[in-house]
């Protein structure tokens, strides 16, 4: 199939893209958070294209990305009213909220569950994008299962390229990790994935909010965490622990190793290939997921990603960088 590769998105664009969606087809587009892979939610011979050309695990649901909170009826019921306090806040942007689903959410979206998450992004293309389709989107991220999520169009490109319809440039994504998976089912509400919205953030509108274990985890409430994910080429150390002089020690005498970390340079860390993540959490959160695709391009064999201070966004910094050392921290 031919990809066609949209780089300044007109309205003619976002009605084409639309019409594709609308056909049975599927599009990449830019989100806040990083990019989507979309198909009508309510077309499951479609969501299940999304499947294949992910090579994604069928039994990990998918989110619906709406343009209205009038919409979440649609797809969703037994919505509790803080959801709509919640929305207010947060929508568009980085929450996604679960709730119980419909009947005809399709369950391919789904994966079976009894359960669908449904998220309102900002990106003025996917909000455009979203109204001309008529109709929710369905989209994981618009990476190869198991790859880093894409924060450009780019990116996309490199993995979907000749399996997807079409795909939309919006420049590079704002937060850079994906949005922040909130369980509204649960008997107290449970952050599934943390991301931009933190803990913080939810507490005063959520007193009871927690974080689900946010490692290794095959119960069903929280069906993406089971799989590796955003995985380099390059072996992964997440450094907790270790100074800096301990980690130069590691890397230094080391052509093919690299170390990415926060005041990478003030802080007088030593490697062949040294990855700036910025000076704060945000910072390396837009970075991520584009250094770990970088590491591959450079050749780079091990990596140490020094991790950020464990609040805010830097959660989901420490998420993300846990699973891509498979657990291996230093
Ligand atoms: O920021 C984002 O959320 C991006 C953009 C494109 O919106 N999307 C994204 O989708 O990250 P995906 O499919 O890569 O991640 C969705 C996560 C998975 O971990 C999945 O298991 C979880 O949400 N999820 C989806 N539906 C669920 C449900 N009903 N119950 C529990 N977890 C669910
Ligand atoms: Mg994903």
């Amino acid at each position: 199939m031919q990809t066609s590769f949209i780089s300044s998105v007109t309205e003619e664009h976002i009605q084409n893209a639309a019409a594709i969606l609308n056909d049975g087809g599927l599009v990449a587009f830019p989100t806040e958070t990083v990019y989507g892979l979309g198909a009508l939610a309510t077309d499951a011979d479609a969501v299940k294209k999304i499947f294949a050309a992910k090579g994604r695990p069928a039994d990990n649901p998918l989110i619906i990305h709406i343009a209205d909170f009038s919409e979440v009826t649609h797809y969703a019921r037994e919505i509790p009213p803080i959801a709509k306090a919640l929305a207010e806040e947060f929508w568009g942007g980085p929450l996604t909220m679960i709730f119980k689903k419909q009947p005809s959410v399709p369950d391919a979206v789904t994966a079976g569950l009894d359960t669908v998450a449904i998220r309102l992004p900002s990106h003025p293309i996917a909000y455009r994008l979203i109204k001309a389709a008529g109709g929710g989107i369905a989209a994981p991220s618009a990476n190869t299962s198991g790859r880093p999520s894409p924060t450009t169009a780019a990116d996309v490109k490199a993995d979907m390229d000749g399996k997807i319809e079409m795909i939309l440039d919006g420049g590079t994504s704002e937060h850079g990790v994906e949005s922040t998976v909130l369980d509204l089912t649960s008997p107290t509400p449970r952050i599934l994935r943390p991301g931009a919205v933190s803990l913080e953030m939810l507490l005063p509108f959520l007193p009871d909010c927690t974080y689900a274990a946010l490692g290794h985890c095959d119960k069903p409430a929280c069906p993406g965490m089971k799989y590796t994910h955003y995985a380099p080429d390059a072996k992964v150390f997440a450094v907790k622990t270790l100074s800096v002089l301990e980690v130069n020690r590691l890397a230094e005498n080391n052509p093919d190793a690299g170390i990415l970390a926060l005041h990478v340079k003030e802080a007088g860390y030593r490697a062949a290939h040294l990855l700036s993540a910025g000076s704060t959490a945000a910072d390396y959160a837009a970075c991520l997921f584009s250094y770990l695709r970088e590491a591959d391009r450079r050749g780079i064999r091990t990596l140490y990603a020094v991790l950020p201070p464990p609040d805010g966004i830097g959660t989901a910094v420490i998420n993300r960088l846990t699973k891509a050392a498979g657990g291996d921290i230093l």
